[in-house]
């Protein structure tokens, strides 16, 4: 059986999956739950001194909207969208403290680690929140730099207001890194484009890790009564945003070479393998616990267990980053790869009654010959759209031997191809068909 603990920045967790800051985690008796449930550790939700964040809390608003943006009553699946307001824990940090103790002990006793979050009014708060942490036995504490709701309050300065500037994301770091012994974790924003410079910084003002990511900020619009739902932009997330995290996750692993756990996008044991081949061997399931209720969080770490064990890989590290490392650097890698063309197996290829492939080549390479799919393979660049799009994977990519063609760079275009009036005339047997009669 693969073997499913780590070690994380120097905290021996006995599996990749960490409950998200967020409601889950906002109770002492929901954390306990997740103990049980067999969570390697819970993050508390953000601890604030900060009033109008934990009021906030008091007046969450939350909408589940299926891939129409119309609200999902009952069942949630894996298209979900989740868009929701909501602040900092609403008990004070302080009142935090004989529960951080009493769940520490509970969470140690079955091998589990509470871990501490903070998002602080002033600097000095910062770290008098990460001190309490700490001295609560905490093994690890969460910056919250993500947080899309604080640059919406009025007045105040925190979340990812601090995670789009390097400088002051930076000082905070730094100060709370002199203040703490515990490994510090910066929880970025994906609202921004210089997230790279963000997690370079706080890591050279002593960040032990990066969480990569929290949500975006987003809008959505309830056509059938002209509103915004909620009443105006709130944080969004869901599955569809697990490439947006993964690209960050990617960037991180391979330009900067420091432990990142991941977030934003986790529905199940697969989207958790994708981070980790990404390179966050650590993960954090958010909202889908709040959707389906602690009971699923079994399924997601049973599912990663049978994962690992069906396709060999014994433990997490030997599954961290494999598919970062086996990406290309940059674009131009393509152009030194042999050049390919596709060809049709006309045994199991449905057409004339499918032409799935027809319709979605753009180079006019596939054609609709007669009874069968036509071959044009000069005009093929190898993009392999067919084989992505083929119901019956009756196309497939073949090197191109012919050397004209192999260094051939640039597809032509065929005249008129794209006067769409003409093209849509004679889209069956028009153009593609004159040109197989060719
Ligand atoms: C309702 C709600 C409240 C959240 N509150 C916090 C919070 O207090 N602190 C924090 O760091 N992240 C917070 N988050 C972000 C989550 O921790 C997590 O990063 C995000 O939901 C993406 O993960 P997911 O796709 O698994 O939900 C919150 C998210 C939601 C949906």
């Amino acid at each position: 059986m693969a073997d499913l603990s780590l070690n994380f920045c120097g905290v021996q967790f006995k599996n990749p999956i960490v409950i998200a800051s967020l409601e889950t985690t906002n109770s002492p008796e929901v954390i306990r739950e997740c103990v049980d449930a067999g969570a390697a550790g819970m993050i508390i939700k953000t601890l604030t001194d900060i009033e109008d964040m934990a009021r906030l809390t008091q007046n969450s608003k939350y909408a589940i909207l299926n891939e129409r943006n119309e609200l999902i009553k009952g069942k949630v699946n894996k298209n979900y969208v989740f868009y929701s307001r909501s602040g900092y824990s609403s008990t004070g940090f302080r009142e935090w403290v004989p529960y951080m103790k009493e769940l520490r002990q509970y969470a140690n006793d079955q091998g589990s680690h509470l871990i501490g979050s903070a998002g602080g009014k002033t600097v000095q708060s910062w770290v008098d929140i990460c001190r309490t942490i700490e001295d609560c036995g905490l093994p690890m504490v969460e910056l919250n730099f993500g947080c899309p709701h604080p640059a919406m309050m009025p007045g105040v300065h925190g979340g990812s207001m601090i995670g789009q500037d390097p400088e002051v994301a930076a000082e905070v770091t730094a100060r709370v890194c002199e203040a703490v012994k515990i490994p510090v974790v910066i929880k970025l924003t994906p609202d921004q484009s210089r997230l790279l410079d963000v997690a370079r910084a706080v890591r050279d003002a002593g960040a032990a890790a990066v969480t990569a990511t929290n949500r975006y900020t987003g809008f959505s619009v309830d056509i059938e009564t002209g509103k915004p739902r909620l009443g105006g932009p709130a944080g969004i997330g869901g599955v569809w945003a697990k490439p947006l995290s993964l690209r960050w996750v990617h960037r991180i692993y391979n330009e900067l070479g420091m432990p990142i756990t991941g977030s934003n996008g986790i529905y199940d044991h697969r989207d958790v393998v994708e981070f980790i081949m990404t390179g966050a061997p650590l993960v954090q399931v958010g909202s889908v616990l709040m959707l389906k209720g602690i009971k699923y969080l079994p399924k997601i770490i049973s599912g990663l267990e049978e994962f690992m064990d069906s396709h060999g890989y014994p433990d997490v590290a030997s599954m961290t980053g494999v598919a970062s490392r086996a990406a290309v650097k940059d674009y131009g890698e393509q152009f030194r790869k042999p050049r390919m063309h596709s060809e049709v197996n006309h045994e199991s290829c449905r057409n004339p009654k499918c032409t799935i492939c027809i319709q979605t080549c753009f180079y006019d390479a596939l054609a609709q010959g007669p009874g069968k799919v036509a071959s044009l393979s000069d005009n093929c660049i190898g993009c392999e759209m067919c084989t992505q799009t083929c119901p019956f994977d009756s196309t497939s990519m073949h090197t191109t031997t012919d050397e004209d063609r192999a260094n051939a760079t640039f597809f032509s275009i065929p005249e008129n191809i794209f006067e769409l009036g003409k093209f849509e005339k004679d889209f069956d047997r028009g153009i593609k068909l004159a040109k197989v009669k060719d």
